[in-house]
C-alpha cells in the first residue's frame, strides 16, 4: 500500500483539529441558537454536553482512528474483524457528511457573497431593517444563492485535491491565530458600545424556564456538531494524527480553543444584537446583520469588516474540508478510487442534494417534510439526529465492545503516557453517562416519556 499522507507536526495536527472544529458553528450557529433559545440557559446546557459527552467521545474517535489508520468504515473492519455490524458507524457518518455538507455549503456560501459585498462597501448599515433586507435580498434570489454555493464547493474540492498535509494543514496553520485575534478586537468594540451590559446579561445570566426538552436537544446536537463528532470526522483525522501526540490533551485543548472562539463570538454579537435593537431570536440571519452593524460603528470599520467576513469564510472551509475528508478517505481507501475522482464524486453528489437546500428562501420554499424545509431537515437530521447517534454507538462500541484495556493501550503512546485514572474516568463516561444520556435526550425529544 502507498505511504499514508498524514499531519507532519504536533502543532500541525492541533491546529488542523482545531481547524475542523472552529467554523460555521462558532459564529454563525452558536450565537443563533443561543438566541433563539432563550441565552445563558442554553450555553450552560451545551457546556454540560461538551463536557460530559462531547470531549469524551472525542477521544474515543481520535484513537479508534490512529489506532486503525484507516478510514471511518475500515476503522471498525480493522478493530472489530469479528462483528462488522459496527462499520454501520462509518456508513451513518458518510450520510451525515452529505447532509451536513448539503446546508454547510450554503451558509459558507453567504460568507462567501458578505465577503464581496464588505469589499463594495454595501455593509454598511447599523438599522435593522435595511440589514434584513440585504440579507433577504441574497438569500431569496435562486441565481446567487446557487452561485454561491457552488463556488464554495469548487474552492473546497480544490484544496481537498492538494491532500491532506499541503492542503487541509498549512490552510489551518496560517490562519486559525488570525480568527482569534480579529475577534477579540470585535468583542472590545462590542462591549464599548452603549447598553452592551443587556447583551452579557442574556449571554451569562441563566434562565432555567426556558430549558425544555427540544433545548436540551438542540444544545446535545450543537455539542457534537462544533466538536466534529460522531461522524466519523474525528476518526478520519485521529489516522492522520502522529504516534506521539497526546490524545487526551491535544482532545481537550482543541475543545477549550473551540469554546472561547463560540464565547468571542456571542459577546461580540449579543452586546451589539441589545445596543442597536435588533432581535436575538432571528434565527439564521443573526450573525449577518449584527456584525456589519458593529463594524459600522467603529472607526476603520469596514477594513476590519472584509477580513472578519475573509476569515470566516476560511474557517468554514477548514470544517468543510474535515467533513469532505470523509467520504474521500473511504472511496480512496476503500474502492482504490483517486483522491481527484473522489472528491469530484462527492462534490457532485453535494451539488445536488445542496441544490434545494439553497434553494429553500425561493424556489423550493413549500418542498417540506415534517414541516421542515431541505435546509432546515438536513440540519436537524444530521445534527440531532445522525451525530447523537453515532455518539451513542461509538461510546458503546468502546464501552462495551473494543474494552478498558484497548482503550488505555490506545492512548499512551507505546507506554509513554501513564495516564491510568483519567482513562478509567474516560471509559466510564463512555460505557454508561453519554449513551444513557444522548439516548435519555433524543426519547425524551421524540415524545416517547
Ligand atoms: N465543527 C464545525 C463547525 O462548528 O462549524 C462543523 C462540522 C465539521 C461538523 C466537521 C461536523 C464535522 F464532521
Amino acid at each position: 500500500m502507498a505511504q499514508r499522507d498524514g499531519f507532519t507536526s504536533t502543532f500541525g495536527v492541533l491546529v488542523a483539529t482545531l481547524g475542523s472544529a472552529v467554523g460555521l458553528g462558532n459564529i454563525w450557529k452558536f450565537p443563533y441558537l443561543t438566541g433563539t433559545n432563550g441565552g445563558a440557559g442554553f450555553l450552560l446546557t451545551y457546556l454540560l454536553a461538551t463536557l460530559l459527552v462531547g470531549l469524551p467521545v472525542m477521544i474515543a474517535e481520535i484513537m479508534l482512528g490512529r489506532t486503525a489508520r484507516a478510514n471511518a468504515v475500515s476503522t471498525f473492519e480493522i478493530l472489530s474483524p469479528k462483528q462488522p455490524f459496527w462499520k454501520a458507524i462509518g456508513y451513518m457518518g458518510l450520510v451525515a457528511a452529505v447532509l451536513i455538507l448539503a446546508f454547510y455549503t450554503e451558509v459558507a456560501g453567504w460568507v462567501f457573497a458578505y465577503v464581496v459585498k464588505s469589499i463594495a462597501g454595501t455593509l454598511g448599515h447599523t438599522d435593522p431593517a435595511s440589514a434584513k433586507a440585504t440579507f433577504g435580498a441574497l438569500v431569496s434570489s435562486p441565481v446567487q444563492a446557487l452561485f454561491w454555493q457552488w463556488l464554495v464547493l469548487v474552492v473546497t474540492g480544490g484544496i481537498i485535491m492538494l491532500g491532506v498535509s499541503k492542503g487541509i494543514e498549512a490552510v489551518a496553520k496560517k490562519l486559525m491565530p488570525l480568527l482569534f485575534l480579529l475577534l477579540i478586537a470585535l468583542c472590545i468594540r462590542s462591549l464599548t458600545l452603549p447598553g452592551a451590559a443587556e447583551g452579557l446579561r442574556f449571554l451569562f445570566a441563566p434562565d432555567f424556564s426556558k430549558i425544555g426538552t427540544g433545548v436540551l436537544l438542540t444544545a446535545l446536537g450543537l455539542a457534537f456538531f462544533k466538536l466534529s463528532i460522531g461522524m466519523g470526522t474525528m476518526l478520519t483525522y485521529g489516522s492522520y494524527f502522529r504516534p506521539e501526540q497526546n490524545i487526551p490533551a491535544t482532545a481537550t485543548r482543541v475543545m477549550i480553543a473551540d469554546l472561547s472562539v463560540s464565547l468571542l463570538a456571542g459577546m461580540a454579537i449579543f452586546p451589539a444584537v441589545f445596543a442597536f435593537g435588533f432581535e436575538p431570536a432571528a434565527g439564521p440571519s443573526l450573525v449577518f446583520m449584527t456584525i456589519p452593524a458593529v463594524f459600522d460603528s467603529m472607526p476603520g470599520g469596514q477594513v476590519f469588516m472584509v477580513l472578519f467576513f475573509v476569515l470566516t469564510a476560511i474557517a468554514s472551509l477548514g470544517a468543510m474540508l474535515s467533513i469532505l475528508e470523509v467520504p474521500v478517505a473511504m472511496m480512496t481507501e476503500r474502492w482504490s478510487c483517486s483522491r481527484r475522482k473522489a472528491t469530484l464524486i462527492t462534490l457532485a453528489v453535494i451539488a445536488l442534494l445542496g441544490a434545494p437546500a439553497s434553494l429553500s428562501q425561493s424556489l423550493t420554499q413549500d418542498w417540506k417534510l415534517f414541516g421542515l424545509n431541505a435546509f432546515d431537515l438536513f440540519d436537524y437530521l444530521s445534527s440531532n439526529v445522525l451525530l447523537p447517534l453515532g455518539g451513542i454507538l461509538i461510546s458503546l462500541f468502546v464501552g462495551w465492545s473494543y474494552g478498558m484495556g484497548k482503550l488505555q493501550a490506545g492512548l499512551s503512546n507505546n507506554g509513554q503516557l501513564d495516564n491510568g485514572p483519567l482513562v478509567k474516568a474516560l471509559f466510564i463516561l463512555l460505557r454508561y453517562v453519554s449513551p444513557l444520556l444522548i439516548a435519555i435526550v433524543m426519547l425524551k425529544a421524540l415524545g416517547l416519556f
